[in-house]
């Protein structure tokens, strides 16, 4: 299917995704792009919001991975049917995480059995695959420190035994697919702006 550019920006917790995703949106409008929406997982519809909240705030003493699991799912549905597919042949997509998250977090960080991914990513039809997915790469003592004065959710309270796991599943996808971009977030924001710049202006032919 051909359409128009979907760019998904991922990281562990404190990356630095939300910082880059503005910073592509300045470049694009820079560039003349005003049509595009921006996105973020779980969330982005009214129903995929307040999934977000449980999974990320949510106080039951026992929340089991599969119900984590199965809420990020029934979010990215609504995601999917209401923004993605109407949007994706007529304007820009941009998301803060999609999901190469759940295969870090739930394959890699919770250890789930990735043919159960497998198994809802068919289930919901995900057939729509972004163009270009740029992964901030950043050690989890770095990415802790940068998130410090934030109030944590749920899963950003976890242990950097919890994110190393998540970073070594992200950089064992990066190695099985060329659409997903490495750059070095352990860097200064210069670095990697200008990084994530190149290959921007790579991705339209500039
Ligand atoms: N390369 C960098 N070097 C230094 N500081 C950075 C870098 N990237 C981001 N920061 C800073 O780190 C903090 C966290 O960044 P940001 O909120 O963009 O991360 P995030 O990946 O979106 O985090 P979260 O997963 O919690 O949403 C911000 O204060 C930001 O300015
Ligand atoms: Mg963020």
């Amino acid at each position: 299917m051909k359409y128009k550019n979907f760019i998904v920006v991922e990281g562990i917790d404190g990356a630095g995704k939300s910082t880059i995703c503005d910073y592509i949106i300045n470049l694009l409008n820079k560039l003349h792009i005003f049509n595009i929406i921006k996105i973020h997982e779980p969330g982005s519809t009214p129903i995929a919001e307040k999934l977000r909240k449980i999974i990320k705030f949510s106080k039951e003493e026992f929340f089991s991975y599969k119900t984590e699991l199965l809420l990020i799912y029934a979010a990215r549905l609504q995601l999917l049917d209401n923004i993605i597919r109407p949007n994706i042949n007529k304007n820009w997509i941009l998301s803060d995480r999609y999901d190469l998250s759940t295969y870090a977090y739930q394959i890699g960080g919770r250890s789930i059995n990735k043919r159960n991914i497998i198994f809802l990513q068919k289930f919901i039809k995900n057939d729509i695959k972004p163009n270009i997915t740029i992964y901030l790469d950043v050690n989890p003592l770095i990415a802790i420190q940068r998130i410090q004065s934030k109030i944590k959710d749920r899963i950003e309270k976890e242990s950097i035994t919890f994110f190393s796991k998540v970073r070594n599943f992200y950089i064992k996808m990066v190695k099985k697919d060329k659409t997903i971009k490495f750059i070095d977030a352990n860097k200064d924001l210069k670095y990697v702006k200008s990084a994530v710049k190149n290959i921007i202006l790579k991705l339209i032919n500039i």
